[in-house]
């Protein structure tokens, strides 16, 4: 399959690329296909691609199955259409995508392998900033930390965490939080005295103005979430604390060395890819690590 398609896809020669390498197929574990078009059902291709309500329930056994049945005796119909059905590595079973909420798992593959292997996780206090179907809050919640506050500004996505949240029995270890729309900075609703041990997200990566609700998972004008994110380092992370942020793309990157540099933050990319070589925007996104330095 090729990669680094799927999220650069709003370019129209990209989705076309996308279509033909047959990206955005649904059902298969760590399935593509949400950066065109910030998980619009329209790119996605598959049975999984059609609406349904998860009361129309599955052949018990498979997938989609498995998942509406236990949506609806956790919690009754969605309040939003599920668009597909999928599953990656790091979790038992299988999630829901609603209508809307980002897929491209391959965003963060670097981020879900780090956060299974890390031992400090178990029990640790982590914040996710733009959770959309809750996948990256649930995979350190199955890695052992005590609890995770999850965030968005899409309210299908808030909602789409919660189910999810549900299908995979967490209870109230994940609190998930709407974020307004006219104040998206990364630390609105939070407490003033909240802190965090481990911070993540895997943002929007271009700087764009997002028209739809579906684009805020792609675009961040001017870099405001990315610059909210790492100025609030300092601020949110406890003693040793560390935030680690998933982006593929190279400007962005930079912009986040630069701001940490005047925030005397430290950083380092956490992978074997070198930035120079990369386009200015690729798949599998890449981890950056910002920590405070002891004592400063
Ligand atoms: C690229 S998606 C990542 C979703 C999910 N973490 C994942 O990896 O599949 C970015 C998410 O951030 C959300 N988002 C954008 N701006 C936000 C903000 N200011 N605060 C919270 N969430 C935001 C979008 O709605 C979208 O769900």
């Amino acid at each position: 399959m090729l990669q680094g398609c799927a999220r650069v896809g709003l370019v129209v020669g990209l989705v076309m690329l996308q279509l033909v390498a047959g990206c955005g197929r649904a059902g298969d574990s760590e399935a593509t296909g949400g950066r065109a078009g910030g998980g619009l059902p329209a790119v996605a291709s598959g049975v999984d691609s059609q609406p349904a309500l998860l009361s129309a329930a599955g052949p018990a056994g498979t997938a989609q199955g498995q998942a509406s049945g236990a949506a609806v005796a956790g919690a009754g119909k969605p309040a939003y259409p599920i668009v597909r059905y999928v599953s990656v590595d790091q979790l038992p079973r299988d999630l829901v995508i609603f209508d809307s909420v980002f897929w491209e798992p391959d965003d963060t593959v670097s981020l879900r392998q780090k956060i299974a292997a890390d031992s400090r996780l178990r029990g640790a206090a982590v914040l996710e900033v733009g959770t959309g179907s809750g996948l990256v809050s649930l995979c350190c919640l199955q890695a052992g930390a005590g609890s995770v506050v999850a965030t968005d500004l899409n309210p299908a996505a808030v909602e789409n965490a919660r189910e999810n949240c549900r299908l995979l029995g967490f209870g109230d270890r994940l609190d998930v939080r709407r974020v307004p729309r006219r104040s998206p900075g990364a630390w609105t609703v939070l407490q003033a005295d909240e802190t965090f041990d481990l911070i993540i997200s895997n943002p929007p990566w271009e700087d764009q103005r997002p028209e739809t609700v579906e684009q805020f998972a792609l675009y961040d004008p001017g870099f405001e979430l990315l610059e909210s994110l790492v100025t609030g380092a300092r601020q949110r992370l406890r003693p040793g604390g560390r935030m680690w942020l998933a982006y593929g793309c190279v400007t962005a990157i930079r912009q986040i060395q630069k701001v940490a540099d005047r925030e005397r933050l430290e950083h380092r990319l956490l992978d074997e890819r070198r930035l120079e070589d990369l386009p200015e925007l690729f798949l599998p996104g890449l981890l950056i690590e910002l920590t405070v330095p002891a004592g400063k």
